[in-house]
């Protein structure tokens, strides 16, 4: 497809993504937080009340009440929330197969870690999606989901073998993008194949005036909660490439693990806090405590070794350019000869002496982590990479 639609379309999905997932999220977030800070009805109100709110914002008074089970009558409008939820998962899969499939030889195959020819790529990943969310889905309803006490450790331990292995498969920015898929795709399946069709049944067993069937309504909240820590390890990879030092390190699996771990931790504490008034004010601070230690432990293992200069003598920097012409310059110049790009990637421009010089320490930790070139497209050899580092380590003089 053409450059410059590949980047139209590009910018187009990701504005929407973001706009539909802030959306989503912050929906998402503002009812776990009315739900946790519901109190006993105060005054006179009407029956079935099991809780309310009140709150200020932008120039007016809501008065929010949720009831226990339903309203003695439904009201003429009722509204819901799962667009979202789908269109933000449906501008994630447009991005990811626009970028990550269609492109797959850019940003998913990486031939160190798996030679995949791009249909076994793309075929991989979509396997990948689907599998993580049946699995899920089987488990939940297992006898093992009716206690949340094994089917929480047995979840993050599946997802963890999950994380190593598509660090295994695919380059490091391709796997934790479909590890970040999959855990949005179990989230959005939860809203549509659990949630909302558990609050149908509600609506739809309160017009013919039965009980509703309580399973529904357990099943919606686990599913619900799940969701709730599954938010910051999505938000997390969703970033995560524009950090090649996440994913680009050598044990990336690990990497997204420990960030993925204190994301869940972390927002574990932010909902235990918005209960702070059941235990009189106060909240554990450990799961906060144990979320900052998984990512300083990260960062510590991510300090990069002061690599002193060895003994070989760095090239002479004719060679040095001569390499980053013929490996770098295809993408990183103003007018890009690789094919799918049109502008030079993050700005970077690699096609005078003084560029090269200039980006040299920026690009240390890239050629380290073989995060640069991507999918090594433009076949650089190992000397080279040594030729350009060892160059690099003796102070990138010309
Ligand atoms: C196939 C195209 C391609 C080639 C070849 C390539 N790059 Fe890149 N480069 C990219 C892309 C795409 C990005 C942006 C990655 C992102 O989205 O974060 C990038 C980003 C960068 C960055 C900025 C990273 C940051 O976020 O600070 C540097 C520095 C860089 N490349 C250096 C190099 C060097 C040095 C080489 C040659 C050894 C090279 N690149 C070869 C495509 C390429």
């Amino acid at each position: 497809m053409d450059a410059f639609l590949i980047e139209w379309l590009a910018l187009i999905g990701r504005w929407v993504h973001l706009i539909t997932g802030i959306a989503w999220i912050g929906a998402s977030f503002y009812f776990v937080w009315l739900d946790n800070h519901l109190l006993a009805p105060a005054g006179k109100s009407p029956d079935g009340v099991g809780g309310e709110l009140w709150a200020v914002h932008g120039g007016g008074f809501y008065h929010s009440q949720k009831y226990r089970v339903a309203p003695a009558s439904l009201p003429g409008t009722l509204h819901w929330f799962y667009w979202e939820a789908y269109s933000t998962w449906l501008s994630g899969m447009f991005l990811l197969c626009l970028m990550y499939y269609g492109q797959a030889e850019i940003y998913l195959v990486d031939a160190r870690v798996a030679a995949l020819s791009k249909p076994a790529a793309i075929v991989i990943g979509l396997a990948f999606l689907a599998g993580t969310w049946l699995l899920y889905d089987a488990l939940c309803r297992s006898r093992l989901g009716r206690d949340d006490r094994w089917l929480g450790p047995v979840l993050g331990i599946g997802l963890a073998i999950e994380a190593y292995a598509l660090c295994h498969i695919f380059s490091g920015r391709g796997a934790f993008i479909q590890f970040g898929a999959a855990l949005g795709t179990i989230m959005v399946a939860n809203v549509f194949f659990v949630i909302i069709p558990g609050q149908r049944e509600l609506v739809k067993a309160k017009m013919a005036n039965r009980e509703p069937d309580p399973v529904h309504g357990l099943r919606g909240k686990q599913r619900s909660v799940h969701n709730t820590y599954l938010t910051l390890p999505v938000l997390f990879t969703m970033i995560s490439n524009h950090y090649a030092m996440t994913y680009g390190a050598r044990h990336n699996w690990l990497v997204l693990i420990g960030m993925c771990l204190a994301g869940a931790l972390i927002r574990t504490w932010f909902v235990a806090r918005h209960k702070a008034h059941e235990r009189g004010g106060r909240t554990p601070a450990w799961p906060a405590v144990w979320g900052v230690l998984s990512i300083v432990i990260v960062a510590i293992s991510l300090v990069p070794a002061r690599g002193s200069p060895g003994n070989v003598a760095p090239a002479n920097f004719a060679q040095i350019e001569s390499i980053v012409k013929a490996r770098c310059v295809p993408c990183h110049s103003a007018v890009p000869t690789q094919p799918g790009f049109m502008s030079p990637p993050k700005g970077i421009e690699l096609d005078t002496p003084q560029h090269i010089i200039d980006n040299a320490l920026r690009t240390q930790p890239l050629l380290i982590s073989h995060t640069m070139p991507p999918g090594n497209l433009t076949g650089m050899t190992e000397e080279e990479r040594a030729a350009l580092l060892t160059w690099i380590d003796h102070g990138a003089h010309r």
